[in-house]
């Protein structure tokens, strides 16, 4: 065992548990804290894990009454209501530790066009489970990666997103036409450019991955761009810190609307979570519709959004490839950014994709169990 896993001392303090480490470190428990997560058959059900006893109805002046260590790794505890534990020291330390990623675990390196290409992995490798962990650790770190291998064919994207998960349904259904169609609903249904662009921020659960699988695009122009939207809005804070402030604190209204849907959000363009991260960035110029509010307050969010848009198109800031037929991205839909340049319609070519998406927690639940399987 570790020094840092070995208990020392036990003693009581404060009505609860206080603990010492080999390595000099020293933590006094809350009684309710540990009296509710008691190893024991009343308190947590064995199989599931989960919590069987409602703290809330423990007596409010609960006190550990006894502790005595059984040996470095193990202590025993009693409680004022007659309870008796036995804790794992391991345990106990490792709930020191701050909990932050609930999300896709890895630490995330920012890019910009020098990058040049993502990982790329084959999905008859990807059916074997560590090379799926290896994929989804590079999705955490860069938000983009590359399959090929894929069949070229109707759902043939649906085997790799077997390998994850249940696939989300929309308004659309599940996996879909990504082609010019003379009737289009979308503007991606034309031939036009699309600018970067995250999807569907008009959804009051937005889109956590895309999955964009290539079936043919044989049409001179087409490529695939990507940006790596928290690397643009870190620069912005960097040198324009007001608007990047701006950004974050204005609501945006998002909005789709067609014969049988309407889907409506209203969010910030740059997510911060409660420490001031960056944990989300929407742009979506097609569907974002900023509220009419006092004039000096959209000079001032037109002029940071402005600057956000400048990083954002920069070729500076863009991977630009080209999907070939068997090819596939998933991406972070939170982090990056998609777009693609314009095709023409000539030369009897075709350009036909299909997409699907997953919701955040399918993705990062995969990984989480190949991590229980594999290690990392
Ligand atoms: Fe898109």
């Amino acid at each position: 065992m570790t020094a840092s896993a070995a208990i020392e001392t036990v003693a009581l303090e404060d009505r609860g548990l206080a603990v010492t480490w080999a390595d000099g470190a020293r933590f006094t428990f809350h009684p309710v804290w540990l009296r509710e997560r008691a190893p024991s058959e009343e308190t947590l059900d064995a199989r599931t894990g989960q919590r069987k006893l409602e703290a809330a109805f423990l007596p409010r002046d609960l006190a550990v009454t006894e502790a005595r260590r059984e040996d470095e790794g193990a202590v025993a505890v009693g409680f004022s209501d007659g309870a008796a534990v036995r804790f794992d020291g391991r345990a106990l330390r490792a709930a020191l530790a701050p909990r932050e990623q609930v999300d896709l675990v890895g630490v995330k390196q920012l890019w910009d066009g020098a990058l040049g290409g993502f990982p790329c992995y084959d999905l008859a490798e990807l059916k074997q489970g560590a090379p799926l962990l290896g994929l989804l650790d590079d999705l955490a770190r860069l938000g983009c990666v590359l399959i090929e291998g894929v069949p070229p064919e109707k759902n043939g994207i649906l085997e790799f997103m077997g390998l994850i998960g249940n696939i989300k349904l929309t308004n659309w259904g599940g996996v879909e036409d990504v082609k010019v169609d003379a009737d289009a609903f979308d503007l991606t249904l034309t031939n036009r450019g699309l600018e970067p662009h995250v999807d569907n921020p008009y959804r009051f659960s937005t889109i956590g991955y895309v999955v964009l699988h290539c079936l043919a695009n044989s049409f001179e122009g087409g490529e695939s761009t990507i940006v790596d939207g928290f690397a643009v809005a870190e620069r912005l804070r960097r040198e324009d810190p007001e608007a990047f402030e701006a950004l974050a604190t204005t609501p945006v209204y998002f909005r789709y609307q067609d014969e049988t849907t309407m889907l409506e959000n209203l969010r910030s363009l740059i997510g911060l979570d409660s420490a001031g991260r960056v944990e989300r960035v929407a742009w979506s110029n097609r569907t974002e519709f900023v509220d009419a509010r006092p004039a000096a307050e959209l000079e001032r969010y037109y002029a940071a959004r402005a600057r956000f848009a400048e990083l954002l198109y920069a070729d500076a800031m863009t991977v630009t490839f080209k999907l070939q037929p068997g090819q596939a991205f998933i991406l972070d839909n939170y982090r990056v950014l998609h777009g693609r340049r314009p095709f023409e319609l000539a030369g009897g070519g075709n350009r036909h994709m299909r997409q699907g998406y997953f919701d955040r927690d399918m993705v990062s639940s995969r990984q989480k169990v190949l991590r229980r399987q594999y290690g990392g």
